[in-house]
């Protein structure tokens, strides 16, 4: 039942965010993860209904397959470095709509074509709503590293005050690697009061690709409630 809710939460959320801000002629940018999907589906319908000749440029392996399976038209980065509008899930969403990013471990690919748009929207449901960081999402921010570094590099995540795992994968033996070729470190911070502080410490470490904060980026956050409603932020 709840698992219904959260599905259509996440539908109305990608529908009225595609609905609202997809416009004629748009180069936009696909996000990853599994609300996203709704979103390309809602996408594909009005391009072929209305003739809005879009062109989508992924941010992740995932993202390519739907673009492509839904008969989206994909264009690259080196093509269309300046993208009009990018429609994306995320993990947590605070009260400054900062975000937490890379539960499906896409966040590299996402936040340079997150920085590369003049909008970013965000789709979700209920469940990632919080105040602060770190309230809600208990999984850790994800942080890509170089494979060669990631011992140090979680050495030296625990003198920041946090507790690092690598994510292994499923269904095979071993650690996760991304699209990237590079491994996920998730660290708990626990409540995060000043998610640029971290961000920018973070950051810092060498071996570190990026992080899976995404602050300041977001334009509007769709929010799909229980009682269908969807919340704009
Ligand atoms: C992918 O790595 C993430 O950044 C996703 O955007 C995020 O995990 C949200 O995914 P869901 O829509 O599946 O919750």
């Amino acid at each position: 039942m709840s698992e219904d809710l959260i599905e259509i939460g996440k539908k109305n959320a990608a529908f009225k965010a595609v609905e609202e801000n997809v416009k004629n002629g748009m180069i936009l940018g696909i996000g990853s993860g599994s609300t996203v999907v709704y979103a390309v589906k809602k996408i594909a319908e009005i391009n072929k209904t209305e003739d809005l000749n879009l062109k989508c440029i992924p941010t992740s392996f995932q993202s390519h397959q739907l673009i492509v399976e839904n008969g989206l038209t994909l264009v690259t980065l080196d093509q269309y470095p300046e993208i009009d509008l990018d429609i994306d899930g995320a993990d947590e969403i605070d009260k400054s709509l900062n975000l937490i990013k890379g539960g499906g471990g896409c966040l590299v690919q996402e936040k340079i074509v997150a920085s590369s748009s003049k909008r970013l929207v965000i789709i979700a449901d209920y469940r990632k709503k919080s105040e602060k960081l770190g309230e809600n999402w208990n999984k850790g921010v994800p942080i890509e590293v170089i494979p060669f570094g990631y011992v140090p590099i979680m050495k030296k995540l625990e003198k920041l005050g946090g507790t690092p795992k690598l994510r292994m994968a499923q269904a095979k033996a071993g650690p996760l690697v991304t699209d990237n070729g590079n491994f996920i470190i998730d660290v708990d911070f626990g409540i995060i009061d000043s998610p640029s502080d971290i961000d920018f410490k973070v950051s810092q470490i060498p071996g570190v690709v990026d992080t899976g904060f995404f602050i300041g980026m977001t334009s509007k956050a769709y929010i799909g409630q229980k009682d269908g409603k969807v919340i704009v932020l």
